[in-house]
């Protein structure tokens, strides 16, 4: 099920974000979102979820049967947010229990993404303890254990260093090679590198 934007145009007031925006972000693909700050990456990303409704344009998700529905999306966001009195492992349980697992599976799926994330050692360290890197990887492992064909990842490595960042990637690419789609907004040269797709939105010219 392919997401198709099309001709989206938002304007916050006499500000215009994006204009005429049109992409086609298909399964088993990590695309990269790049521009300088303020040039409606997040704003994309927001469209897409149904967060923010666009001034014009569509955002169609058409499955192979012809019908059309929003796919689960799951959103990591800029902000990493966690709950603050759930352990690592409760939050990131969450996302499996999102799907239906019973409780111990979730803890079990839990357990396999925060050790590939390199936060075992946390596991049991409460939301409101965690640095705000264990807080980004949280975020990402919580995304990973819904196992949503969506993935909306803003900035998912900007509090990370070299190691965090890699094993970020790793999962985020891990889920595109599993057959999600993976739309990432991203200032990090070494993510972009990684993606199958880049756009660059500060390079699309409205006519
Ligand atoms: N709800 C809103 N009301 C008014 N202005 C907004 C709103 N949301 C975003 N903006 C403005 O729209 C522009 C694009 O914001 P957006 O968050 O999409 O940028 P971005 O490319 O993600 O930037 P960054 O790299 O800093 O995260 C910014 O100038 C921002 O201030
Ligand atoms: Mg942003």
């Amino acid at each position: 099920m392919p997401v198709v934007a099309r001709d989206i145009s938002v304007a916050f007031g006499e500000r215009r974000v994006l204009t005429d925006f049109t992409a086609e972000f298909v399964e088993g693909s990590m695309t990269a979102l790049r521009a300088p700050s303020g040039f409606g990456k997040s704003t994309l990303l927001a469209v897409i979820a149904g967060h923010q409704k666009p001034d014009a344009g569509t955002v169609a998700f058409t499955a192979a049967d012809g019908t059309e529905h929003a796919p689960q999306m799951s959103w990591i966001d800029q902000a990493s947010p966690v709950f603050p009195h759930r352990t690592a492992a409760h939050n990131v349980a969450i996302g499996a229990l999102s799907r239906g697992t019973t409780w111990e599976d979730a803890l079990l799926i839990a357990e396999g993404h925060l050790e590939r994330l390199g936060l075992a050692e946390v596991r049991d360290r409460l939301g409101k303890r965690l640095s705000g890197g264990e807080r980004q990887r949280v975020a990402v492992a919580r995304s990973m254990a819904a196992e949503t064909p969506i993935i909306l990842a803003d900035e998912p490595t900007a509090s990370l260093d070299a190691a965090a960042r890699g094993l970020v990637i790793g999962a985020l690419c891990a889920a595109a090679d599993a057959g999600a789609i993976v739309i990432i907004a991203t200032h990090d040269d070494i993510v972009a590198e990684r993606a199958d797709r880049i756009i660059r939105m500060d390079r699309l010219v409205s006519a």
